[in-house]
């Protein structure tokens, strides 16, 4: 059975820079707070207008296929994880097919939020093994400057999250001294609402209560974006920090245990360790617990904040692009989030 390897990487990076210091005018924060507790200094915002989750990850996906030395006409199957997607339907696969002008090839998209990007190289992995594609791009892109709330209500979430896309093409490879070693994947639906976007959403009921018939004209009016629902902030992320943290901590060194364990590895054969970009708080725990020294864990969340599905593959990117991932190097990617669900994968680079 083939293995699969990443022939090819790239990202994304709005040029817009946030710094800390440029939040403070919106709500009542600190460089030295944000610095303290989350370790990030900047942020990316997109472009306003014209600049989306999808054109974001077109743009990675084009770096990834060049890097490849492939063409996007190549590509034979797109997997997309975001939170954040252009339209609530369709997902953003289909516009990276459009905008890049692929074939009429499928387009998957992932919703797992922080750990998308794991679970869509798991599922281009499966793929990949069974034969039925040779070129799978897989794609982690997030706009969350769209939607975050900059007062001050929402400070501890606005903070945290930045703009970005990373992209890989997955192809086979017969050498068994290279490529995808497993993946695992996990979850845990009862803190589903601890870190949560609700609405729009069906649990609310709010658009359609009763048959349309039963209401007038203006009834109707109220339904489609209620008060309650936006004085509540629940058109905005929510989420439980703290508790958010304290599970984190514990999951990200069991997956990564979990992945290293299958393969017969202890933590110190590793080469580097790329984990979701969530808060470097939460990866210098984990490098603790695992004993990992500093050049075996890369982070760069300082500059680029939480991506969420885009966090894994830039900084898998940017670790790459420094030559700190040299060909047959043990690479760990690890991510959590939301969900709450967790992921990892071993590949040899
Ligand atoms: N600036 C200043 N003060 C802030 C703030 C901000 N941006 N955000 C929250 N605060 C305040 C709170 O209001 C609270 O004030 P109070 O004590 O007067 O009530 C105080 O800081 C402490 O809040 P708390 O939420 O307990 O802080 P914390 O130390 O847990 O840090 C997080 C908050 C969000 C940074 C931290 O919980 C975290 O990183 N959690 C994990 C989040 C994460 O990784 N999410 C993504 C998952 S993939």
């Amino acid at each position: 059975m083939p293995r699969s390897v990443i022939a090819g990487i790239g990202k994304y990076i709005p040029k817009n820079t946030v710094t800390n210091q440029d939040l403070t005018k919106y709500m009542d924060t600190s460089d030295e707070w944000i610095q303290e507790r989350t370790g990030i200094q900047e942020r990316h915002y997109a472009e306003r207008t014209g600049e989306t989750t999808a054109t974001m990850g077109a743009a990675a996906a084009r770096e990834a296929i060049d890097r490849a030395g492939i063409t996007p006409q190549d590509i034979d199957f797109i997997v997309f994880a975001t939170l954040s997607p252009d339209y609530y339907f369709p997902g953003c696969g289909v516009l990276v097919q459009r905008e890049l002008k692929m074939k009429e090839i499928g387009a998957l998209d992932i919703r797992n939020q922080c750990s998308g990007f794991v679970y869509a190289l798991s599922v281009a992995d499966q793929f990949i093994k069974t034969g039925m594609y040779k070129n799978i791009l897989v794609i982690g892109s997030e706009k969350h400057s769209f939607g975050l709330d900059f007062s001050t209500r929402g400070r501890n979430i606005s903070v945290i999250f930045g703009d970005g896309a990373g992209a890989i093409v997955l192809q086979p490879t017969e050498d068994d001294n290279r490529g995808l070693l497993s993946t695992h994947l996990h979850s845990d639906g009862n803190n589903a609402e601890i870190l949560a976007m609700f609405n729009p959403g069906t649990h609310a009921n709010h658009w359609t209560a009763a048959p349309l018939a039963d209401f007038n004209d203006a009834e109707i009016g109220d339904m489609f974006m209620s008060h309650a629902m936006i004085d509540k902030a629940q058109n905005f992320p929510n989420m439980d920090g703290p508790t958010v943290f304290k599970i984190a901590v514990e999951k990200f060194p069991a997956v990564i245990l979990e992945a290293l364990e299958q393969n017969g590895y202890q933590p110190a054969d590793l080469k580097i360790l790329i984990p979701h970009q969530a808060n470097l708080r939460i990866s210098q725990f984990v490098q603790k617990k695992l004993r990992l020294g500093d050049d075996q864990v890369y982070n760069n969340i300082q500059h680029y904040g939480n991506t969420t599905a885009a966090s894994v593959p830039i900084a898998l990117c940017e670790a790459w692009e420094k030559g700190k991932i040299q060909e047959g190097d043990l690479v760990c990617l690890a991510a959590f989030g939301s969900g709450f669900t967790w992921a990892s994968a071993l590949l040899k680079w």
